[in-house]
């Protein structure tokens, strides 16, 4: 199979980058007044505005026909069909079905997934409900009052950031608290202060074979039963989300409430699923089915709309040519909401782990740059710390807003506006400054002194998607993540690779499992560490006494 970077399409994006890029968006805006108009498309209550970024109606053209030569459409119909597109686990990749409406049927592999998608659904409510009302108490009788969700990667960075963002509608006096860390702090610091009588552990794992999650699950069941005082405790104060009811049950966890999904949902997709049970106890079984809805509407979005007003399409498209084309390095997520403050970290392992490979799906290694780095923080504490670089460094950083319309509450306070407008004006007012930037004339015109107007240049033409909501709810919140979701999928189309796969990290955990010994004993491990990891253990032997 030849490379996407020997085709036609990318040639002539390469030619049409040499004659772009040392076009400003200043140059670009005043050239076409309709810009904004055209660059602007609607996914549901998601509304783009992309008019800021290095590119014209004709590098959308050329980016739809690389789309098009990188067989986009027909993945995109695998994808939702059930089709085994994670080509090295060979298995389906149907995180989709996991939003599928009700009535809707999908049978992949001789599975009915829609059936069984609704029937963990309906368990998960079920249970949510029994804990949300008190039904469900704890071994002494007395209500749930804090959910504990122990697992890592995507059974943790899913639940607790839609957690966070969601907090608002944690109506039932019920709280979470999320461990992962194998970092001893984590726990630690987790259980402090919870009553165990009211306290119940959700053990996510999708192996459940997690070094980390099962070494926290048991110091948990410790810290229980020694409370407690009865190991009977643990059936009423433990339940599980995985794949594997037999590690379960070895666990010592009654596998009738455990709560299941299957090969074809990769962790990092998963919260949408039985991963999300903390959520759902938070939030309760209709607002999940709300968030459920969100991500649906992007999913059709994504399979039926056109590749030039398909957001998704889009979005992945514009992370093409940056990545591939101007050399960008990383995409900034801003998200104009303290409680999307989990957001970037969670884009982290959606987009890295899914899109950080160096060979193709069929095994060749990739020409071009894959995966883009993501990171950012909430507005507006990142314009106070790394913003300097993204309007005056030297680098192109291009970068995501997304924002809300309305807060969810907001205290009264004499000053120019409501806080939640000083908030958007200041998103609104850092996409533009990036884009259109001061000149030196400007600046000069303003009075500043000669010796100061180069410091005081603000060069724009730093590329920014906005993406503006009515307001973060769960239809909302779903539909962000499907966004991103399909971002990823549209990259990695692109570049050819599985993007569903992570071989990557599976070195390290066998690596530490030899070497934990060797940190307590004199036992050298099975595989002798390099001179330099050798050395390191030397002195932290020493250190440790
Ligand atoms: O180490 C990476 C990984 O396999 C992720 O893909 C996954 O989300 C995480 O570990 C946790 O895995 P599990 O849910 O099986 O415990």
């Amino acid at each position: 199979m030849a490379d996407i970077t020997e085709s036609p399409e990318w040639s002539a994006l390469a030619e049409h980058h040499a004659a772009l890029a040392g076009r400003h968006l200043r140059d670009l805006f005043a050239d076409d007044p309709g810009r904004v108009d055209r660059m602007t498309v609607t996914a549901g209550d998601l509304h783009l505005d992309y008019s800021k970024h290095r590119a014209t109606g004709e590098t959308l053209t050329l980016l739809v026909a690389l789309a098009e030569r990188a067989g986009l459409r027909a993945r995109i119909e695998a994808m939702f069909t059930g089709e085994h597109i994670n080509v090295s686990e060979d298995r389906a990749v149907l995180h989709t079905a996991l939003r599928l409406p009700p009535g809707e049927a999908l049978t992949v592999d001789g599975q009915d997934v829609a059936g069984d998608v609704h029937a963990v659904l309906d368990k998960m409510a079920d249970f949510a409900g029994r804990v949300r009302s008190g039904e469900w108490t704890g071994f002494t009788g007395k209500r749930i009052t804090t959910v504990v969700n122990i697992g890592i990667g995507g059974s943790d960075l899913g639940p607790a950031m839609a957690y966070e963002a969601l907090h608002d509608f944690a109506d039932a006096g019920i709280s979470c608290r999320f461990v992962s860390n194998i970092d001893p702090a984590d726990i630690v610091g987790k259980l402090a202060g919870l009553d165990p009588e009211k306290t119940l552990f959700v053990i996510s794992s999708k192996t459940f074979g997690t070094l980390e999650t099962l070494t926290n699950a048991k110091a948990a069941r410790q810290w229980l039963v020694e409370r407690l005082g009865d190991d009977k405790a643990v059936s009423r104060h433990f339940v599980a989300v995985s794949t594997n009811a037999e590690r379960v049950a070895a666990f010592g966890i009654d596998t009738a409430n455990m709560f299941g999904f299957w090969d074809w949902v990769g962790g990092r997709y998963s919260f949408d699923g039985a991963i999300g049970l903390s959520l759902v106890i938070a939030i309760g079984g209709e607002a999940f089915r709300e968030m459920l809805a969100g991500f649906r509407e992007i999913d059709e979005h994504f399979r039926r709309a056109p590749f030039e007003a398909n957001m998704p399409v889009l979005m992945g498209l514009l992370g093409i040519w940056y990545t591939d084309f101007f050399g960008a390095q990383t995409r900034a997520v801003l998200p104009y909401s303290q409680r999307l403050s989990r957001f970037p970290a969670y884009l982290q392992q959606l987009t890295m782990e899914s899109n950080g490979k160096s060979v193709r799906a069929d095994g060749a290694p990739v020409v071009a740059q894959t995966g883009e780095i993501f990171w950012g923080e909430p507005g507006t504490n990142g314009q106070h710390a790394f913003y300097q670089l993204l309007h005056q460094g030297t680098r192109l950083v291009p970068a995501d807003f997304i924002g809300f319309a309305e807060p969810f509450e907001e205290p009264a306070v004499d000053g120019p506006a409501g806080m939640h407008d000083l908030l958007t004006a200041n998103m609104l007012a850092q996409a533009s400054a990036l884009a259109f930037g001061r000149t030196a004339e400007e600046i000069a015109a303003e009075g500043a002194p000669a010796a100061v107007v180069p410091h005081k240049v603000m060069p724009g033409n730093r590329p920014t998607s906005t993406i503006l909501v009515p307001k973060l709810t769960p239809k909302t919140l779903g539909s962000l993540v499907a966004l991103y979701e399909h971002i990823v999928f549209v990259e990695g189309t692109i570049w050819g690779i599985d993007s569903f796969d992570q071989w990557g990290v599976e070195l390290g955990k066998v690596m530490a499992m030899d070497l934990a010994p060797a940190l307590t004993s004199a036992e050298p491990p099975s595989r002798a560490p390099d001179p330099s990891t050798a050395a390191l253990v030397r002195r932290y032997r020493e250190l440790r006494g």
